[in-house]
């Protein structure tokens, strides 16, 4: 049977590491970090993310900057929003929650978060250091990041080995690829168009799981002892749920960790560590600021 990573054990663990941090900074600069989260519209599950990420500021005494945006919000409006928080000096990190509404172009909001403030780590040029050789972006995204941090805690070595990584988001897929890539592993990425994706993450030391459909990787995909982190958070209907629905990952749980060395369940793996690693971008780019 597999090790079940705990993801939500190890974000209490860094999330105690941030709260002294910024105690200690605020001791000594009179000062705290600053998270500005920007939100467009009223989507049901961005707004959740979105009052998720603010919870944990305020309980890691992080300032956060709360902007609500309507669904009619224009371009420009938005983007002198995110000019005004470039210009403030108490605002160490900018979010602006993806998706954005149609009528926006997202490529051009993220490209005007001022690089140093850019605690997703979605700028262009932060991306694109990320894809460089001995290059390093001032923030790495942050569930990418967290995929990472649970490899390392997990004690699972990276170095050489065949990493495969199922989907190819700007958000997961390609990110955490270009970071395994930089951690030395040999990466394959998979996705929607690769025929018998089973034959390739079958050869996967380590596989990420980033596809976005429910339970779609099989125990039998699995390579025995392989090191298997699912991103996945896909709702399903579930009639004895008061809810009406359950949340699984893209990886199905129980035949998996009867073959993988370590896995990560869903809820409770990837999800709780994510926000903390904004949390740690935050913290971050405070520290930059002040020392
Ligand atoms: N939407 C889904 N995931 C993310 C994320 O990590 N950051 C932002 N800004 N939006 C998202």
């Amino acid at each position: 049977m597999a090790t079940v990573i705990d993801g939500k054990a190890v974000a209490q663990t860094i999330r105690s590491e941030i709260a002294e941090e910024v105690r200690a900074l605020s001791q000594k600069y009179g000062k705290v970090p600053g998270l500005a989260v920007v939100i467009v519209g009223s989507r049901k599950d961005s707004q959740s993310y979105v009052g998720m990420k603010r919870k944990a500021c305020a309980e890691l005494g992080i300032k956060s900057f709360d902007i609500d945006l309507p669904e009619q919000v224009s371009e420009s409006d938005l983007i002198s929003q995110v000019h005004q928080l470039n210009a403030n000096p108490d605002v160490h990190g900018i979010l602006v929650q993806l998706p954005l509404p149609k009528h926006i172009n997202e490529e051009k909001v993220l490209s005007e978060i001022s690089l140093d403030k850019d605690v997703d780590g979605f700028h262009p040029l932060n991306i694109g250091k990320l894809a460089m050789k001995d290059r390093d972006p001032l923030f790495l995204p942050c569930t990418p990041k967290a995929c990472m941090e649970l490899l390392s805690r997990s004690g699972v070595s990276i170095k050489g080995k065949r990493a495969v990584v199922v989907g190819r988001s700007n958000i997961v897929g390609l990110p955490v690829s270009l970071l395994l890539l930089k951690a030395d592993a040999t990466v394959t990425i998979v996705h929607s168009r690769t025929p018998q994706p089973e034959s390739i993450i079958r050869e996967a030391d380590i596989v990420i799981a980033a596809a976005g459909q429910p339970m779609m990787i099989k125990g039998s995909w699995i390579k025995p002892g392989a090191a298997v982190i699912d991103v996945g958070t896909n709702a399903v209907d579930d009639p004895t749920k008061k809810s009406g629905y359950r949340l699984v990952g893209d990886v199905d749980f129980e035949e998996a960790s009867k073959v993988a060395g370590w896995i990560t369940p869903v809820p409770g793996g990837v999800g709780p560590m994510t926000v903390t690693m904004l949390l740690h971008n935050t913290l971050e780019g405070a520290k930059r600021c002040f020392e």
